[in-house]
């Protein structure tokens, strides 16, 4: 805001003098330059009085960057320029093995960090056909800020958040707003997981649950052990749709992922038809937003790529995890 105010103030004083400035006389009568000069701030000062909504927009911009910057400083934005998501974990455990260790948490993370960079081992295993629509990396990261930890006594729980709210037994979201909160229960039912989209940003709901047995890897339950639960569930978080829109021949939104029949299970083999519309497509059953186990997803597109970029851009509406 300092700053801001800052150049407004030397914005005026640019107005303020242009009509004297002796250099500027010199220059402008001499038909051959002799020396560097450069008017786009002196034409921009005097375009910027005479509109408000140029001003206006100005104003807005300088805003835009500071934020940027202050989130550069705070270490939310990283070299490489993607975004570092901080991520608090919110543990509700019964059991011991409900009661995940850090070291399944790190290993948790660590597999989001893989998968959103698109440096899983197993994106060697993406069909030639695919590769050229890949996403590769999302500029996405995520790290720890803390873990919450609370026993109880419900062995089961739903899909009506109550695990979200410390007055019907749950944790309460940390700053949500900044910060995605992902909850670890013991169990839903055949749930494995599920997630707020963009439009749920900064409320008490926002964020991830996923039940203990899907969560991480060590002591995690085949086929769902390599921690791609979050991945799928993140990806909704992050504005992604099923691959299959949810419908028979359904839209996901996402141009380059070829529109399939429906969601697929267990390991298909590639490659794999649908026809949809009169047009047979060899679909790809093998992205994150599939029903596939965990061995069979290891892509997102660069479609979907795009989306996840829109929704953690400066002006999307998960930008608040940038700034904290
Ligand atoms: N919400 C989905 C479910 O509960 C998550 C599917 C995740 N798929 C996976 N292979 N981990 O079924
Ligand atoms: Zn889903
Ligand atoms: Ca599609």
């Amino acid at each position: 805001m300092k700053k801001l105010l800052f150049g407004v103030f030397t914005l005026g004083t640019l107005i303020a003098c242009n009509s004297n400035d002796s250099t500027e006389t010199l220059t402008e009568n001499t038909s051959i330059a002799s020396r560097r000069s450069c008017p786009s701030e002196k034409l921009r000062a005097e375009r910027l009085k005479s509109d408000p909504k140029l001003m206006a927009k100005y104003i807005a911009n300088e805003e835009k960057a500071n934020k940027f910057e202050q989130a550069l400083k705070l270490g939310r934005i990283n070299a490489d320029g993607s975004v570092d998501i901080p991520v608090v974990v919110n543990v509700l455990y019964r059991t011991t093995s409900e009661n995940v260790s850090d070291a399944r948490i790190a290993e948790q993370i660590a597999v989001l960090n893989a998968d959103f960079a698109g440096t899983n081992t197993d994106a060697s295993k993406i069909p030639t056909e695919f590769s050229t629509i890949k996403a590769g990396d999302t500029k996405v990261r995520f790290h720890l800020i803390k873990t919450v930890r609370k026993a109880t006594t419900k062995t089961s729980w739903s899909t009506n958040d109550a695990m979200k709210k410390s007055s019907t037994g749950g944790i309460d979201a940390t700053s949500p707003a900044s910060y995605f909160n992902l909850w670890i229960v013991g169990s839903m039912g055949g749930v494995l997981g599920y997630a707020t989209f963009p439009e749920s940003a900064g409320t008490a709901v926002d964020g991830v649950v996923i039940a203990a047995p899907y969560f991480g890897k060590t002591g995690a339950t085949s086929p769902f052990n390599l921690g791609r639960t979050a991945t799928h569930e993140v990806g909704h978080y992050l504005n992604l749709r099923h691959i299959w829109g949810d419908a028979t021949c359904g839209s996901d939104l996402v141009s380059d992922t070829p529109t399939q029949t429906s969601e697929n299970y267990g390991k298909p083999t590639y490659p794999l038809y649908n026809t949809c519309g009169g047009v047979k497509r060899s679909v790809m059953f093998m992205n994150y937003m599939d029903y596939v186990d965990d061995a069979a997803m290891f892509m997102f597109s660069a479609g979907q790529k795009a989306r996840i970029q829109a929704t953690v851009a400066s002006s999307g509406p998960r930008a608040g995890l940038r700034v904290y």
